[in-house]
């Protein structure tokens, strides 16, 4: 297997199913590539375990991607990026591997206009500070505001996304975070949190930019997919769905969340 072999697929994976906005974003940024996407659901959630458990994680999850041959990896996942994305390019030279946080980052400074910048993550993503170094990398003037949502990734992976319960979780978090703070952008630092964007707009208010990474990760892939020429030309493009527990619960979730159904059947069951 060559890795610049053009006509791979794109490997991404998700500690579940919030990947799936991310995937969502490239199936119709790269209409030609084919995508195998991989939900570690038996071991969610990632955000609140250590960052040494989270990178042999990412490894295992990649090393499978690997060998059912991907040309380039996305970590659709902003713990697992926060992190392993170092220590994923360091196993895989030669792969090329694109995280979230940067993209996001990147998105939240392009849509603030007054550089007061919220991030909602996982605990871990939050406590490993890297969305607000990429932010104030990239605009140094940047307050950057960050408070960790954790139940939003069991609400989202049940598929309770809109409605009272999602509503009164986000007032729990977020309720005082614009008169607190004075934000005009908030960053959705987690990949499953953008099915919650409904009810967190509610709270937030009509004054805060919701930015997640979904579309800036797709520019991002499609700019690594030209520089490297690695492009499908392929009309016939496959979508894979692999994951390492739920067929049932990730097809029924899934289909909610890549607005089209998926069927158990498509999903295959992995052991990593
Ligand atoms: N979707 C993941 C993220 O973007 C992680 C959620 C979790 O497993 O805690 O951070």
């Amino acid at each position: 297997m060559h890795d610049s072999d053009c006509t791979l697929p794109i490997g991404v994976f998700d500690s579940g199913i919030g990947g799936l906005t991310v995937l969502k974003a490239l199936t119709e940024a790269l209409p030609r590539e084919s995508f195998v996407y991989l939900g570690d659901t038996a071991r969610l959630p990632y955000g609140t375990k250590s960052a040494k458990s989270v990178t042999r994680y990412a490894l295992q999850t990649t090393s499978l991607l690997r060998e059912r041959g991907i040309k380039l990896l996305v970590v659709a996942c902003n713990t697992a990026t926060a992190v392993s994305l170092e220590a994923l390019q360091e196993a895989y030279p030669g792969l090329p591997v694109i995280g979230v946080i940067r993209p996001g980052a990147e998105a939240a400074c392009r849509q603030s206009a007054g550089g007061r910048i919220g991030v909602i993550a996982t605990e871990s993503t939050v406590n490993g500070g890297s969305y607000e170094r990429e932010i104030l990398r990239i605009r140094p003037d940047a307050k950057v505001f960050s408070r960790p949502c954790p139940l939003f990734v069991p609400l989202a992976e049940e598929g309770w996304c809109d409605g009272e319960i999602a509503e009164l979780t986000a007032r729990r978090y977020l309720g005082s975070m614009v008169e607190e703070t004075g934000i005009d952008t908030l960053v959705l630092g987690c990949t499953h949190f953008p099915v919650l964007a409904e009810a967190i707009g509610k709270v937030v208010g009509p004054g805060v930019t919701l930015v997640d990474s979904a579309r800036t990760t797709a520019e991002f892939v499609q700019d690594m997919l030209e520089r490297r020429d690695i492009c499908s030309t392929t009309t016939d493009r496959r979508l894979t769905f692999l994951a390492t527990d739920g067929a049932e619960r990730f097809a029924r979730v899934g289909g909610y969340f890549m607005h089209h159904a998926l069927s158990p059947s498509d999903v295959e069951i992995v052991d990593l």
